[in-house]
């Protein structure tokens, strides 16, 4: 086979020009320094940048260099002559074996990059990277911006054909990077229908660990992942948290390569033939957002959480987050107009503050299997409309919002009937539906034009204040034009959504896919908060708001008060645990009150008073997460000041003692005194078994050192026991 003949390049790369401050040495280094971390660089000519340090903050004078001289390798046997050193863009072409940062080829085969040239500069909190190719003709540029207060890194990368013909693009990570060297366990995640974010601990192994997300959504598994030090923990221990902000199919991975070097990246998966740049064409990546802790879980919360809520989180113009009252788990399908009154006047009586038509309302809709697509008001559900529906609601102190599957189409539906071509799916194969519904295609601008139009529509006519976006079913094939396209119909549904946000700016967004599986960093730009699960089954929902906390602040994070028995876990759950799960969230109620005892609705009214006094706390604070020795679980908010803090002490199954082991709480102001009460009520068979329970009435004053410490001795040995616990400094 004769080699492939060079590929001619159009116009030369472009020049980055030269920044006051630049310089050309044999080495060039770049640090931008965060309040808990500092990012450095090094760049040879030619080559690909590489990572000297991501961790705690170095000292302004330190030596960039000698810091590098310390990681230099000699040369040893049977490797190339010239050491092929870890990188923060590794290319195969230029002797890296484990897995590349970008591949693909040119129309004549050639995919070996090798960079002629490279240049680096930083602005401010900016590192910006030009590598090009002259043989391929390609241009990557790698930018990484370090938030200065939260330590939260944003890494992506724009990719530039500069050639005359096709690059046909197979893989490109948004960010990649030596795995530090103090990790050696990797904490992934996998997730299913209401089992969203299963966490799974495991060392760091051999060869590679990866996890791939086809289903065209972020997936029930997020799109995070972390590597730690053995022993790191809740609380304590280096973590390296690495999150891909896309909503759609995605790999991440890490890699050990035969000689030791240990590489983690992460980045959008592409089929293959997805993605070809044309001559001039350019792909840029999603984000990739990472942080260093050295605090363990919770230190990774402590930076993400501020970020997230000061760059990520849409500005909303109404502060504070109401009580949701969705109608799902309360009716499903089975209602009218005057059940959904009364619904309604439940929903108020309880205290909710928003509520929420679920699915069922528009044309034809009597279950999952029609009417996606037309989202015209059904006149049977509503005779008296739906404007005269929403008057009741607003009538009742509530505002309203309502359910939408944008993106979907089910076969029997107008709108399927009038275009059965604008439906994902592949020439000549049979549609595959799943929950009898078909994928629109969103690739298309025409089919993005008309769903505009229809929820354009609805938005206009009806005082509408939320809507909830729903997604559910997996995009396969994702096919556009016969051609490969997952990766182009995601970008269509931000664009879609990024329309009607702006066309309807005080609308509020709650992104849900089959419960969590749309949860990223990128959806929640323009999303105000996300359905975690669809499990309201509280103990369910201990383990999958812990995980979903790590990198997404509670206030994002949509909790709802289930019925008992739980529709999908049949647990039964006393409905003290049920609402003080609930309060450490976004707090809603999704159950029909009629159904509820006396004595229960009279508690969930109670928590959400509670959770409307408390809901500044709960939503600015920091939120620690943790476990005791003997499988208590803990959730906190604390404000940032130390004077304020609630906490969930509670337990999902029996402890082996009956008598639990003290419950400590961390993150206090230690050399304080704080006044600590018992918010009631207090679960019933526990508090038989509180000291002195008469002086718990009015709360009690402890040192902050012994509660840290030592903690205290509350009942906490019983299966579904949950103590809110109130303190305040003296
Ligand atoms: C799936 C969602 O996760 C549920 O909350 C509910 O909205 C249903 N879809 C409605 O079809």
């Amino acid at each position: 086979m004769s080699p492939p003949e060079p590929i001619p390049i159009r116009s030369p790369a472009p020049s980055l020009g030269r920044v006051e401050g630049e310089r050309r040495a044999m080495t060039q280094y770049e640090r931008i320094d965060s309040a808990i971390s500092t990012f450095v660089t090094a760049i040879e000519e030619g080559a690909s940048p590489r990572l000297v340090h991501f961790g705690r903050p170095l000292p302004a004078h330190t030596d960039l260099q000698a810091l590098d001289a310390a990681l230099k390798r000699g040369p040893r046997e049977s490797t190339p002559d010239a050491p092929v050193l870890p990188n923060l863009f590794p290319v195969a072409g230029a002797g890296w074996l484990a897995e590349p940062a970008l591949s693909g080829y040119h129309d004549n085969g050639d995919g070996l990059i090798c960079w002629t040239s490279s240049t680096m500069r930083r602005s401010s909190q900016e590192i910006h990277v030009a590598l090009r190719d002259e043989r391929t003709g390609l241009a990557a540029d790698l930018l990484w911006r370090l938030d200065p207060k939260t330590g939260v890194l944003a890494s992506s990368v724009r990719l530039t054909n500069l050639a005359d013909s096709d690059f046909h693009l197979h893989s490109l990570c948004s960010l990649s990077l030596p795995v530090p060297n103090w990790a050696s366990e990797v904490l992934a995640f996998s997730g299913d229908w209401s089992r969203e974010m299963q966490a799974h601990r495991m060392p760091l192994p051999p060869g590679e660990w990866s996890s791939t997300n086809r289903t065209g959504r972020t997936g029930f598994a997020g799109a995070s992942f972390a590597l730690l030090e053995s022993g790191a923990g809740d609380q304590a221990g280096r973590v390296l948290a690495i999150h891909l902000a896309w909503s759609g199919n995605h790999r991440l991975s890490t890699a050990t390569c035969s000689g030791g070097a240990r590489q983690a990246s992460a980045g959008v998966h592409l089929a293959p033939g997805e993605v070809v740049l044309r001559p001039g064409g350019a792909f840029l990546s999603p984000t990739v957002y990472a942080c260093v802790s050295q605090t363990g879980l919770n230190g990774v919360s402590d930076a993400f959480h501020p970020f997230v809520r000061s760059s990520i989180l849409p500005v909303r113009r109404d502060g504070s987050r109401k009580v949701h009252f969705n109608s799902w788990e309360a009716a499903y399908f089975s209602f009218d107009e005057s059940s959904m009154r009364r619904l309604a006047d439940q929903a108020a009586g309880l205290g909710a503050e928003r509520f929420i038509l679920d699915d069922g309302w528009f044309l034809g809709r009597r279950d999952d299997t029609s009417s996606l697509g037309d989202w015209r008001v059904d006149p049977s559900r509503f005779p008296s409309g739906l404007d005269a529906f929403i008057r009741h609601v607003k009538s009742l102190g509530m505002d309203f919002g309502l359910w939408v599957e944008p993106e979907m189409v089910s076969p029997d539906s107008d709108l399927y009937r009038a275009h059965p071509d604008w439906c994902v799916h592949a020439p000549g194969l049979a549609r595959r539906t799943m929950r009898g519904q078909l994928w629109l295609d969103m690739a298309r601008s025409d089919v993005r034009d008309h769903v505009f139009s229809q929820i354009d529509a609805l938005l206009s006519e009806y005082d509408i204040a939320c809507l909830k976006w729903d997604c559910n079913r997996f995009l396969d094939p994702a096919v556009s034009g016969g051609q490969q396209a997952a990766e182009r119909i995601t970008r269509g549904s931000y664009e879609l959504m990024d329309r009607l946000r702006s066309a309807h700016p005080g609308v509020d967004i709650e992104s849900c896919a089959s419960g969590g599986a749309r949860i990223d960093l990128e959806v929640v730009k323009r999303c105000m908060r996300v359905w975690t699960s669809d499990t309201t089954d509280a103990i369910e929902r201990l383990a999958i708001q812990r995980w979903t906390s790590i990198i997404f602040p509670m206030e994002a994070l949509g909790a709802h008060v289930g019925p008992s028995p739980n529709p999908i876990t049949g647990r039964v759950i006393p409905m003290e645990m049920r609402a003080r799960v609930a309060l450490f969230g976004h707090m809603g109620v999704e159950a029909d009150p009629e159904r509820m005892s006396e004595t229960d609705r009279k508690t969930l009214a109670e928590h959400i008073v509670f959770y409307k006094r408390h809901r500044g706390l709960l939503h600015s604070g920091r939120h620690l997460r943790w476990s005791t020795r003997d499988g208590a679980e803990g959730r906190m908010t604390i404000s940032e000041d130390q004077g304020e803090a609630l906490v969930l002490a509670c337990r999902a199954d029996v402890a082996v003692h009956a008598e639990s082991a003290p419950f400590a709480i961390p993150g206090l102001d230690r050399a304080a005194r704080y006044k600590v009460s018992l918010p009631t009520p207090w679960p019933q068979i526990a508090a038989r078994r509180l000291a002195e329970p008469h002086l718990w009435r009015d709360g009690r004053v402890f040192y902050a050192d012994s509660l840290v410490e030592t903690g205290l001795a509350l009942p906490l040995s019983d299966p579904q026991t949950a103590w809110l616990i109130h303190l305040i400094r003296l």
